[in-house]
C-alpha cells in the first residue's frame, strides 16, 4: 500500500484511535450530549451521552475528553472515573461569533502570505498532500486525524495547507462541524491543527493560518462561530486566538482523562 493509501497515521495506539472516531461518526451526529468527531471519544455533555458510555470508553481505549463543561461537570466527571484513576489534562476554550471572525480574520488574510508562501488549493489538497499534513503535524507534537476527517468526508470540515517555495509544509490548520444539533456548540466550528515550522514560528504564519481556517468556517462551512482550545502553558497559541478573534469562555474547559501520563492534543 502507498503510504497516502493508508488512511491513518502514527503509532498504534494513535491509528486505533483514529479508526474508532471514524467509525463513530454515524452514531455520534445524532446522538445526545455526543462530540461527532475527535481524537478520542468525547462527550460536550457526559450527563446526557452517558457517564456509563465514558467510563466504558476510558477503560477500552486509555483516554476520553470532555468539551466545554462547567466546573461542575468537571468534578462529577473525576468522581465518576475515580475507580480509573485517570489523570486530568486541561485546555481553554476559546469562542468567537462569525461577525467577530471575520472582523479580525478578514483583516489577518488581507495582509497577505510572506514571500514565497502560497496556500495550497483546497481543491488539490489530495490524499498525498492529507499524508504530508498528518506526518507534520506529528513532527509538532499535534496528533493528526485519519484523511478521511481531514478530507471532509465524514462530516463538514476543511484543511488548510500553506508550502514554502521548495513545497513543503510550512503550516497548516483545519476547520469542521464537529458538535451535533444536541450541542450548546451547535453549528459553532471547531478550529484547530494549527501548526506552523519552528523554523517560520514568530512571524506571524501562526495567525494567518488560523484566520484563514476560521473564515473558512464561517464563510464556507456556514458556521455561526467558531471554538478553539488552548493550553494555558500555551502563549503564543492563545496569542492567536485572540488575534483571530476568539475570546476565552473562563466557565467552560476542555478535559482530556488520560490512563496514561501521555499528554494528547485536545
Ligand atoms: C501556536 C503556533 C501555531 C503559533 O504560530 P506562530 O507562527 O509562531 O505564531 P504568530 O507569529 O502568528 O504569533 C501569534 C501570536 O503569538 C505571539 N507569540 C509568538 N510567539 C510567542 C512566544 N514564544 N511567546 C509568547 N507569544 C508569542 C505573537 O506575538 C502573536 O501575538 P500578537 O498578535 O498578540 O502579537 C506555533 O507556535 C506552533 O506551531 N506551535 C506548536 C503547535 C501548537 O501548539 N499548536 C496549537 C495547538 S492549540
Amino acid at each position: 500500500m502507498k503510504p497516502e493509501d493508508d488512511p491513518f497515521f502514527g503509532d498504534e495506539t494513535t491509528r486505533a484511535l483514529q479508526a474508532a472516531r471514524d467509525a463513530d461518526v454515524a452514531t455520534m451526529r445524532d446522538m445526545p450530549g455526543a462530540v461527532v468527531h475527535a481524537r478520542v471519544l468525547t462527550a460536550d455533555d457526559p450527563e446526557a451521552f452517558g457517564w456509563d458510555r465514558l467510563r466504558e470508553g476510558l477503560a477500552r481505549e486509555g483516554v476520553v475528553s470532555v468539551r466545554g463543561v462547567t466546573g461542575e461537570v468537571i468534578l462529577t466527571a473525576e468522581h465518576e472515573f475515580a475507580s480509573l484513576s485517570p489523570k486530568p489534562h486541561f485546555w481553554d476554550l476559546f469562542l468567537g461569533d462569525a461577525d467577530d471572525v471575520r472582523a479580525a480574520c478578514g483583516k489577518i488574510v488581507a495582509q497577505g502570505l510572506p514571500e514565497g508562501v502560497t496556500r495550497q488549493p483546497s481543491d488539490e489538497i489530495d490524499a498525498k498532500a492529507l499524508h504530508e499534513m498528518q506526518a507534520f503535524l506529528v513532527e509538532h507534537g499535534i496528533s493528526p486525524f485519519s484523511k478521511r476527517a481531514l478530507a471532509g468526508e465524514l462530516f463538514p470540515a476543511r484543511a488548510v495547507i500553506l508550502r514554502n517555495g521548495d513545497g513543503s509544509i510550512a503550516a497548516t490548520a483545519f476547520a469542521g462541524l464537529t458538535h451535533n444539533h444536541h450541542s450548546w456548540l451547535s453549528g459553532v466550528a471547531w478550529v484547530g491543527l494549527a501548526a506552523v515550522d519552528p523554523a517560520l514560528r514568530g512571524l506571524g504564519l501562526g495567525k494567518t493560518v488560523d484566520a484563514i481556517a476560521n473564515l473558512v468556517a464561517v464563510d464556507e462551512l456556514g458556521a455561526s462561530g467558531t471554538t478553539e482550545f488552548a493550553a494555558a502553558d500555551n502563549a503564543p497559541s492563545r496569542a492567536m486566538l485572540r488575534a483571530c478573534g476568539l475570546r476565552h469562555v473562563p466557565e467552560r474547559m476542555v478535559v482530556m482523562f488520560s490512563a496514561s501520563a501521555q499528554r494528547l492534543t485536545a
